[in-house]
């Protein structure tokens, strides 16, 4: 049912075109094009099985022959060139049959059950016998064929039917060229020919489960189980996925109020039609039975929670501040927005604690992964936000990933870098773990830098000693568009001896001639781009480092235009968002301080009510104020600090200490489980919005089925807002949307309309730049000339002891997200069913540990208990693990220390001991015991699995 049109093969770009005759009529395409894809142009279908314009020619099922005047045969016309002036024929007699007899061959193989068939009206393979009108099979059935050939169900969301197999290897072309996984042949050869994974099964396979393959399929060999299960889609709406920052656009395919499956827009600006296993598959958290759908009150955490009304829990959630607020003060209460819910939701967050609870007592998610990207970017080029579209890496020469695991954070813009890589792109990773993309099919990294935690800044600091000191600098880039003067102190200081790789060699780990060799690339390979993630925001120096990383980009010129830039990958959905929306304790939407009279001028008039002028507490400072007894109340939509935020004892004693915890949210989190008031939340599926991805673009979020809690979230804020005695009358998100782009300079192009009409849009978007800004700071920085900021290497307090040898530092995989909180609730967890901790052999053997032994970590801040994975992934001295589990407590352990500009948390750095033990740590017991009456006060049973 797709309902875009598949013009065979890909389209070509080309100064040159070429004019040619398809069945009488001119057509002009780009040199390179196909014929067949010429026809398509000109409105002409030419029957075709192998062919599909998201994968190169292969040219093997010879359906799509053609006859070209004066040339001998019958060329296919998928791998046949247009040519000036040639005359093609499509449909002639002798082409009739030739096409009759190859369907004929595929058909006597094939199972002919379409009446039963899950595809039975969706399939190519029928499609094609009526176009060449095949009526009768000459050959019979009773040969040699496939058709007891034995299914493969191992993968959860898709089975693989080889009796329906046309070996037609558009599916392993997909995995290849698409994805870049590489995980599936074509064995034998000849009738014997078949499609195989390498191992007894698809889960077993190197396999990640991104669909390109099933989406490639022309039959209904590779297919959903969800469409075996619900049957062909009757329509479809285009909406955004709700997971990570790339913000792949998705077609929900439904029947009435029934998703069958999601799949990956074609025209979707940042994926093109590709997608990851969580946005493709794992949306069935949103209809999870753990759901809670009803409001509910309790006036103490120790008591069961009470199903109320939607009037009676919003008016509670009022008097309740109301009390708060005139026993302690306006500023004891606050909020906090999350990079998860849309942009509208958020803009209406902070307008309520702003202009309502009367504090700017704001803040979000983003405070714990990249505020200092905001800070960082802002200070040295003017804007917090990444400089390029994904597209951009494919005109890249240099590609410089730092503490950033693409193929696993963000897989289908790290399957875009490892197809540029694949074309010959060079690639320098610089990460303390053998991330995939160091040593994956196809792609190797020319360097990497294997870096101890906490490094960073001595890092970038020896690469732009090296930069400066061998005369690798475009002076005249840095003359013309940056402040000369900060330029050079900032040459000075890297010059200096102590900068250099030699120097820092030993304190980083990596061997000085390879810091030279990268440094040199980066700055003199061509375009060079720098890509980065949590590992440099997560530090106690997260933000030097990111005004080093801009300072490296503008020192070479690898900045304002495509190929180059500062690309931070940022990894819940609406990262970018929720910062633009103003969920900074001191900024309005725009980035905008809240003491800036004009700003503040703006905003009291347009909400009519005075403002306050000073910024407010941030995430750990509200919670160290609530355990000093000054912070009694706190409004958290869409996240979960007690399992998100580091130290989770100190976040969790924070809770415990306030009066009124209101939790907006789907299910009941960990957060939850310290609430009063519980608003149940709606899923992406379940409301209208818009999320701002990782390189600025706003794409819709459309609702496809009704919201089981009754309400999209933004209504439901807005509720509270009436309850509080402001009144606030959206009748629709677009409402909200209208009034972002009144009150801030770089949204004021943007509408609702607009983006239905263009599909995305990349703020700025305004008078100047009426249809977005794919690339920033082409002919000037924002801030007008960019500055060079010293970015001096402090190395962190967390220390190794004798006490505490080993580093501990986190991060996410493929089939998870985040929290856990969506991807436990689906079949992901047949790919990490828990978190472990991985630890190099030589540290494994030390302490007598093998695989799978349970294993105490132990920390400055607490003490949990993980299976350990024995992996020379890791270097000695660090261990890694994930965090996706509450129970595995991995925030137990990470400590309070945080970035010095933004209070990022230091979650990459905890200095560790580990050691065997037998049974769970005193947390987890205590954990696993709350946390079960947790669930029984809410009257759930305990779906997921606690360990
Ligand atoms: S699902 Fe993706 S990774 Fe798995 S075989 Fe298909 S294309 Fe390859
Ligand atoms: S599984 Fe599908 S895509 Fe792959 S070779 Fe068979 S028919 Fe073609
Ligand atoms: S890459 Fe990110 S946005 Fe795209 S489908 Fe996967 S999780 Fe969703
Ligand atoms: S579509 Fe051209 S050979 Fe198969």
């Amino acid at each position: 049912m797709s309902k875009y049109t598949d013009y065979g093969t890909p389209a070509k770009v080309s100064d040159k075109t070429i004019t040619l005759e398809i069945d009488g009529t001119q057509i002009t395409v780009p040199e390179g094009t196909s014929i067949m894809h010429a026809a398509m142009v000109g409105g002409v279908t030419v029957p075709k099985l192998c062919a599909t314009d998201s994968l190169e020619p292969y040219g093997s099922c010879r359906l799509c022959l053609v006859e070209v005047e004066g040339r001998r045969g019958f060329p296919a016309s998928c791998t046949t060139p247009v040519a000036e002036g040639i005359k093609v024929k499509t449909q002639t007699p002798k082409l009739a049959e030739l096409r009759k007899g190859v369907m004929e061959l595929y058909i006597s193989d094939h199972p002919l059950d379409c009446l039963t068939c899950a595809t039975n009206g969706d399939c190519e393979l029928q499609d094609m016998a009526g176009a060449v009108g095949l009526r009768e099979v000459r050959y019979g059935y009773d040969g040699e064929n496939h058709l007891k050939s034995e299914k493969d169900t191992s993968n959860p969301y898709f089975q693989f039917d080889p009796s329906k197999c046309i070996v037609c290897s558009r599916c392993v072309r997909a995995c290849e060229e698409v994805q870049g996984t590489f995980a599936l042949t074509i064995q034998g050869r000849g009738f014997d020919s078949k499609v195989a994974s390498g191992t007894e099964n698809f889960l077993e396979s190197e396999c990640v489960s991104c669909g390109a393959c099933v989406q490639a399929c022309p039959t209904a060999t590779l297919i959903e189980k969800s469409v075996i299960q619900h049957g062909v889609p009757e329509h479809s709406v285009t909406t955004t996925c709700a997971y990570c920052g790339v913000g792949c656009s998705f077609d929900a395919e439904m029947k009435g109020e029934q998703v069958v499956r999601m799949v990956p827009s074609k025209h979707g600006g940042a994926n093109q039609g590709h997608s990851c296993v969580k946005g493709r598959f794992a949306w069935g958290y949103a209809t999870h039975k753990d759901r809670i759908t009803k409001p509910m009150i309790r006036k103490s955490i120790h008591d069961a929670w009470t199903e109320v009304s939607w009037d009676e829990a919003i008016n509670y959630a009022a008097s309740e501040i109301k009390r708060i607020q005139a026993k302690y003060g306006t500023e004891s209460i606050g909020g906090i927005t999350s990079s998860r819910c849309t942009n509208e939701e958020v803009y209406v967050t902070q307008k309520l604690i702003r202009a309502v609870f009367g504090t700017n007592n704001v803040d979000t998610c983003a405070r714990v992964c990249h505020s200092p990207t905001g800070y960082g970017l802002k200070q040295t080029l003017g804007e917090s936000a990444g400089t390029q579209t994904f597209d951009s890496v494919m005109k890249s020469d240099v590609i410089f990933v730092m503490g950033a695991n693409p193929t696993d954070g963000h897989p289908v813009f790290g399957s875009q870098m490892k197809r540029r890589l694949r074309q010959g792109a060079k690639l320098i990773v610089a990460d303390p773990r053998q991330i995939d993309l160091v040593d994956s099919p196809h792609v190797k990294a020319d360097y990497h830098l294997k870096l101890r935690p906490g490094t960073n800044v001595a890092l970038i600091a020896a690469i732009s000693h090296v930069i400066v000191t061998e005369g690798l600098v475009n002076e005249a880039f840095v003359k013309e568009r940056c402040k000369w003067d900060s330029f050079q102190v900032w040459r000075d200081f890297v010059a200096k001896p102590e900068n250099s790789p030699e120097a820092l060699s030993e304190e980083l780990g990596v061997a000085a001639e390879d810091i030279r060799a990268a440094a040199r690339l980066y700055a003199t390979g061509g375009n060079a781009a720098i890509y980065y993630g949590l590992g440099v925001t997560e530090h106690s120096q997260g933000s030097t480092t990111v005004m080093g990383i801009a300072n490296l980009a503008m020192a070479t010129a690898n900045i304002g235009r495509e190929g180059v830039g500062v690309n931070p990958l940022r990894g819940q959905n609406n990262v970018q968002g929720s910062c633009d929306m103003g969920s900074f304790p001191h900024e309005f939407p725009g980035y905008r301080h809240v003491s800036d009279k004009a700003t503040l001028a703006l905003f009291e008039k347009a909400w009519d009510v005075k403002l306050q002028n000073e910024p407010g507490l941030r995430i750990p400072n509200m919670l160290d104020v609530a355990i000093d007894g000054q912070f009694k109340a706190l409004y958290c939509e869409g996240e979960d600090i007690a399992q998100s935020d580091p130290n989770t004892q100190h976040v969790t004693h924070a809770l415990e200490s306030m009066e009124c915890v209101i939790v907006q949210d789907l299910f009941l989190n960990e957060t939850a489980m310290y609430a009063h008031v519980f608003l149940p939340g709606s899923s992406f599926l379940e409301k209208n919005g818009t999320f701002t991805n990782a390189e600025r673009r706003i794409s819709r979020v459309r609702k496809v089925m009704s919201p089981k809690n009754g309400y999209e979230d933004w209504e439901i804020t807005q509720m509270l807002c009436n309850a509080l005695g402001y009144k606030m009358d959206y009748k629709h998100a677009s409402d909200i949307m209208d009034e972002i782009a009144k009150l801030t300079p770089t949204f004021t192009g943007v509408s609702y309309q607009k983006l239905d009409e263009l599909g995305s849009i990349q703020w700025p978007c305004n008078e100047e730049h009426p249809l977005g800004t794919p690339t920033m700071h082409i002919d000037e920085f924002v801030r007008g000339k960019g500055k060079f900021i010293i970015t001096e290497y402090v190395p962190t307090s967390e220390k190794v002891t004798q006490k505490f040898p080993l580093i501990l530092t986190t991060g996410r995989i493929l089939s998870q997200y985040n929290v856990g909180a969506q991807t436990r609730r689906t079949k992901n967890v047949a790919w990490h069913e828990e978190d472990v901790v991985e630890i190099h052999p030589h540290d494994a053997e030390e302490r007598g540990i093998q695989s799978g032994d349970w294993v105490g970590i132990v920390s400055r801040a607490g003490e949990t208990v993980l299976r350990a994975h024995i992996t020379e992934r890791v270097q000695p001295g660090v261990i890694y693990t994930t965090f996706h589990h509450p129970e595995s407590g991995a925030n137990v352990i990470t400590t309070d220390n945080s970035d010095w500009a933004t209070n990022c948390p230091e979650f990459k750095v905890t200095a560790v001991q580990v050691s065997k033990v037998t049974q769970l740590s005193d947390w987890q017991k205590q954990y696993q015991h709350f946390s079960e009456e947790q669930i029984e006060f809410a009257g759930k049973s305990n779906a997921l699995k606690i360990h």
